[in-house]
């Protein structure tokens, strides 16, 4: 039987080496007992519009840091992100004239699964970094010690930024009618950034003449956003130790945040992190990468979703720009063969990382875009609905993956080089890819 603890019973992958058990436990005590961050409503409101992403009616962006952190943690930070996120839903919003469906990586990811449980450096080996919730980033022995204290500060840092973005998406920000305000500085003198200031003053003109014509814009739908938070529920502890019994129905959800997705590393059926998602109602995800079988994927289906909940479950493929092309259409071809409703989800990012010559990790805007293409391609060729991406961005004029409208070349990573963990696109690569992705999908609604 499923409880929130039933997962302990199981292997959890990936989980740090807690030096101290008695000290982790502790935390864990507090944790259950600090106020949710998010409610079990809201987790139905975005499984019921994930609901109409499944059939083709509604598109998802799931988008933020690969690792958010505890230093660069600020106001401005955190509005950037938003305005890039707006800016792209309002691009495929606009273009493609169907809803958009945003769900940031944010205000709760602070988790990563690594290759390898430690690192060597100069003969000395200590864990590995596996995100501000767990450690910290320079190589010394008490940074890289795992400290569950962090766990709380995640929480508390979660809180505040979920706090500024109900503040930011409620109250003016992101307001339709300041559409032309959300294009940057840096943003707007590019291509894409005048492309952006065309759509948007055609939406303000629009709302001019909706306003003329007697019809007010003071609607919620103009005046205010939803943005959702997610997370990769890889720290089990704190997953569990943020689940509450909602009074309503009875029913579990994990409210750390909206939606959780399983990473790829720790999707294993008879893993602690199917278990442990299986049993909580909010809307999940599962990364489904190059080495997952048709088989594997319905079992996946099979084990999160079994009453068949349009919304409840995502499947974010992350095959690779090379492989899309072969590996996804069994998949595609399998789950709809076993007709459990998904949203099928394209991750552009996990599967076209490598290191430049300049010793960077780093991805290339097109190797994204061909997996985005490949991706509806696949969708299309199945019948199916290529229903959102997940990527990896900032709002930030960063130099971390190469490429785009004004190219960042490999001498140009060096310079703005600023995640900790994965590179993101940046502010106008960001909304390049909106653009195309805005093509790609009405192309798909008109065929
Ligand atoms: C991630 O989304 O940051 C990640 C680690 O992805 P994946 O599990 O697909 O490798
Ligand atoms: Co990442």
């Amino acid at each position: 039987m499923w409880t929130p603890e039933s997962w302990r019973r199981k292997h959890a992958a990936h989980q740090p080496a807690w030096p101290d058990q008695a000290e982790l436990e502790t935390i864990e005590k507090q944790l259950s007992s600090v106020p949710p961050l998010v409610f079990a409503g809201e987790a139905r409101d975005l499984r019921a519009s994930l609901g109409r992403v499944a059939t083709g009616d509604a598109f998802l962006l799931q988008a933020g840091d690969c690792a958010e952190s505890f230093d660069g943690f600020n106001a401005v930070a955190i509005r950037e992100k938003l305005r890039v996120i707006l800016q792209m839903a309002v691009v495929l919003t606009y273009s493609a004239g169907v809803p958009v469906v945003k769900v940031g990586r944010i205000a709760g990811q602070f988790a990563k699964p690594r290759s390898s449980p430690t690192e060597t450096k100069n003969d000395t080996e200590l864990p590995s970094f596996l995100g501000h919730m767990v450690n910290d980033l320079p190589f010394s022995e008490g940074d890289r010690r795992p400290d569950p204290q962090r766990l709380l500060q995640a929480y508390n840092q979660s809180s505040s930024t979920l706090n500024l973005l109900r503040a930011f998406t409620k109250g003016g920000f992101a307001d339709l009618r300041r559409v032309q305000a959300w294009n940057q500085e840096f943003v707007s003198s590019s291509n894409e950034g005048q492309r952006y200031q065309k759509l948007a003053s055609e939406i303000s003109r629009a709302l001019r003449f909706m306003e003329a014509s007697g019809i007010s814009s003071q609607h919620p739908e103009i005046a205010e956003a939803d943005l959702y938070t997610s997370h990769e529920a890889l720290i089990l502890q704190y997953e569990e130790a943020l689940t509450r019994e909602d009074s309503l129905t009875g029913d579990w959800y994990d409210c750390s945040a909206h939606m959780l997705w399983i990473g790829e590393r720790t999707r294993q059926l008879d893993g602690a992190h199917v278990e442990f998602l299986s049993g909580v109602k909010n809307p999940i995800g599962c990364k489904i990468g190059p080495s997952a079988t048709p088989d594997e994927v319905v079992g996946i289906c099979q084990a999160l979703n079994p009453d068949e909940i349009p919304g409840r479950l995502t499947l974010i493929t992350r095959m690779g720009a090379k492989n899309v092309t072969e590996l996804l259409p069994p998949v595609l071809e399998a789950v709809d063969a076993a007709d459990i409703p998904v949203v099928w989800a394209c991750d552009p990012m996990h599967g076209n990382t490598f290191t430049s010559e300049t010793g960077h990790k780093t991805r290339h805007f097109n190797d994204v875009l061909a997996e985005v293409q490949g991706f509806f391609e696949a969708h299309r060729q199945a019948g199916t609905h290529p229903g959102g991406i997940h990527v990896e961005l900032t709002g930030e004029d960063v130099t971390e993956c190469l490429g785009g409208g004004e190219a960042v070349e490999p001498q140009d990573l060096g310079k703005r080089y600023e995640t900790m963990c994965d590179p993101r696109l940046n502010g106008r690569q960001a909304l390049d890819l909106a653009f195309e992705v805005a093509e790609l999908l009405s192309g798909d609604q008109e065929a």
